[in-house]
C-alpha cells in the first residue's frame, strides 16, 4: 500500500550520469536538450491553472540558474535554501522566497498565504538539499533521469537503495529510452515506501 505522506509532497526532479554525478563548475556536466526541455515542461505543468508549482533550490543551484538566464523560474513559487542570503538579493522579484533550510521551506508552504495556493512542490537540487529532501517524511517521489554516459562531476546525487522505493509509472514523465546529441537516457519515477532509502 503507498505511504501516506504529509503536505507538502516534496517530489525530487534530477538527471545524473553514470557515476551518480548532477554538477560540475556550477553548471550541468552535460548539454543534452531533450533531457532539459522534459525538466523544465515537468517542473512548470499544472494540473490547476491557479495553482502554481513550488520550485525549491540550493542557493548554488539558483545561481546556476541565474547563469543560464532562467532566473526565477517563470510561473513557479521560487524558493532558495539557503544560510547566509540576504533577502535583499531577490528583492526585484516576485514569487521569489529565501528560507534557512529546507524544514523552514516546508513550514513556510503551509501557512494559509501558501496551503490551498499551490500546485506540485519540486525539490531542484543541489545535492544536500536533495539528501534532506529524502530523510524528510514529506519525501513523496524521485524523478530521476539516468544518463548513460560519465562525465567529469565535483557534486551527486546521494547514493540510495532502489529496493527501498517502488518505482512507479507517470505518464507526464519521458517513456522508455531516450536519446539526444549520442547521449542515451531513461526517465525512472520512485516513490516512497515509507522507509528511508538513502545509503550512510
Ligand atoms: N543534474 C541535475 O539535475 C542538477 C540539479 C541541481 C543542481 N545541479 C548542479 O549541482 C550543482 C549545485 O549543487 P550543490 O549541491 O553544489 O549546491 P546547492 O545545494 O544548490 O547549494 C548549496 C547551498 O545551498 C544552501 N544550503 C544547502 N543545504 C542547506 C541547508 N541544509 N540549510 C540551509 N542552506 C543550505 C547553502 O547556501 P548558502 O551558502 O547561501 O548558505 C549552500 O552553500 C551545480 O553544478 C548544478 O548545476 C544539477
Amino acid at each position: 500500500m503507498a505511504a501516506r505522506v504529509p503536505f507538502p509532497r516534496l517530489e525530487l526532479l534530477c538527471a545524473m550520469d553514470a557515476t551518480w554525478g548532477i554538477g560540475r563548475n556550477g553548471a550541468l556536466p552535460w548539454h543534452i536538450p531533450k533531457e532539459f526541455k522534459y525538466y523544465i515542461r515537468l517542473s512548470k505543468k499544472q494540473e490547476d491553472p491557479n495553482k502554481p508549482n513550488v520550485a525549491i533550490f540550493g542557493r548554488k543551484t539558483w545561481d546556476s540558474l541565474c547563469a543560464l538566464k532562467l532566473e526565477p523560474m517563470a510561473k513557479c513559487i521560487n524558493v532558495i535554501i539557503s544560510r547566509n542570503m540576504d533577502p535583499s538579493e531577490i528583492a526585484k522579484y516576485k514569487d521569489v522566497y529565501v528560507c534557512r533550510s529546507l524544514e523552514g521551506a516546508i513550514e513556510m508552504l503551509k501557512t494559509p498565504q501558501f496551503k490551498d495556493n499551490i500546485g506540485r512542490v519540486w525539490v531542484h537540487g543541489g545535492s544536500d538539499i536533495y539528501k534532506e529532501a529524502m530523510k524528510s517524511d514529506h519525501f513523496y517521489r524521485l524523478y530521476l533521469s539516468k544518463i548513460h554516459k560519465s562525465y567529469e562531476c565535483d557534486v551527486f546525487f546521494p547514493k540510495f537503495d532502489e529496493t527501498k522505493l517502488e518505482e512507479v509509472e507517470d505518464p507526464d514523465a519521458l517513456q522508455g529510452l531516450q536519446e539526444d546529441k549520442g547521449v542515451q537516457f531513461q526517465v525512472h519515477v520512485y516513490q516512497t515506501k515509507g522507509e528511508c532509502a538513502l545509503l550512510p
